[in-house]
């Protein structure tokens, strides 16, 4: 896809982020088209032309979604460290379709107040963005010190949100996690992450959350589990030959750990922000999790395709759908 049309794609692809850029071969198609901004409007065959507010229940909040890597931009400026999305695109060009990178992206990062105003004029209450974690933390820790300009530029979208009447929904992590983290032990594979992720939390909560009321600790983590472990197709690109061309990996493993440790890192910033900052913040928290249905004839055709990696993805899938995510009692 063309990565530098200006705001719209971000708007539409939602939450699906950097997998826009990826042109894998993958058991799964994602569904993402490439937006042609000069299309027509659909026609109304759907009678959509009846739809408006009303028909949504009282406070349902309309809004625009973005990540990071997706929208930002300004990969290399002000002091951010990279993330191992940066990494990636620049190690591995095939693996983007155009062989594109988010180097400057929809430069949100510096066409932010347009980006406001376009929100504003579509009539959202809200808009859902996430915090690069390498623009705040370069080093991924708070002992590598934080970027006070990466503070700064967060502030600057939050404030001039909420001066045009647009709660921000906020992302923790949206895939990019720092490149320092993934070198020292390997990211999301160590349970090292999960006290680096709730002090990154906390550093968010401390800074953004006197006017951030609603906090997303992770995006889709079965899609990072399975596009950066199991296919390769996500950074940091890891994969078993017998699923994808990566230089390393084990697509029989690595998809698990990197689950496991996703969800103790949300446990640990869920219970950070419940015990020291919700009761004076009154915001909440909670995760976007990735569902589909399974309909038998989808599931057969991918057990005769790629009977393994139809079984990986059921499990992983299992874990969100049945596991501790969804009771409140263990980690909500
Ligand atoms: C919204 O839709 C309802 C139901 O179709 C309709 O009665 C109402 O007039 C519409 N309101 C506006 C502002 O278009
Ligand atoms: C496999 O990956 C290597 C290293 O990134 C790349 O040079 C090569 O073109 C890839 N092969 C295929 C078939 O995509």
């Amino acid at each position: 896809m063309g990565i530098q049309c200006h705001l719209l794609l971000g708007l539409l692809v939602l939450a699906y982020a950097a997998s826009s850029t990826s042109s894998q071969a993958s058991p799964r198609s994602y569904g993402l088209n490439v937006i042609d901004r000069k299309a027509q409007p659909l026609s109304p065959t759907y009678g959509i032309n009846s739809l408006n507010r009303s028909t949504f229940p009282p406070g349902f909040v309309f809004g625009a979604a973005s990540s990071a890597y997706q929208v930002e931009g300004g990969a290399f400026d002000d002091g951010k460290g990279p993330s191992i999305w940066d990494t990636f695109t620049h190690k591995y060009p095939e693996k983007i379709s155009d062989r594109s990178t988010g180097d400057v992206a929809l430069d949100s990062y510096h066409r932010y107040k347009e980006d406001v105003n376009i929100i504003k004029g579509m009539g959202l209450d809200a808009y859902r963005f996430s915090i690069s974690w390498s623009r705040v933390l370069p080093r991924g820790k708070l002992s590598g010190g934080v970027n006070e300009a990466g503070i700064k530029y967060y502030n600057n979208l939050i404030n001039d949100l909420k001066a045009n009447g647009i709660d921000s929904y906020v992302t923790l992590f949206h895939w990019d996690l720092p490149q320092a983290l993934e070198d020292e032990y390997g990211g999301f594979l160590s349970p090292k992450v999960v006290a680096d992720f709730r002090d990154f939390s906390e550093l968010c909560f401390k800074r953004f959350g006197d006017r951030v009321k609603h906090w997303i600790t992770l995006n889709e983590p079965w899609s990072f589990s399975d596009g950066g472990y199991a296919t390769g197709a996500f950074a940091p690109g890891r994969c078993s030959s017998w699923v994808g061309n990566c230089s390393q990996g084990n697509s029989g493993t690595e998809p698990y750990l990197a689950t496991h440790y996703q969800l103790l890192a949300h446990a640990a910033a869920v219970k950070l922000y419940k015990q020291k900052y919700q009761a004076s913040q009154k915001g909440v928290i909670g995760i976007t999790l990735r569902f589909t249905m399974d309909a038998a004839l989808l599931l057969t055709q991918v057990l005769m395709v790629a009977p393994h990696y139809g079984a990986l993805i059921l499990c992983l899938d299992g874990w969100f759908r049945l596991g501790p995510c969804l009771s409140e009692r263990d980690f909500g």
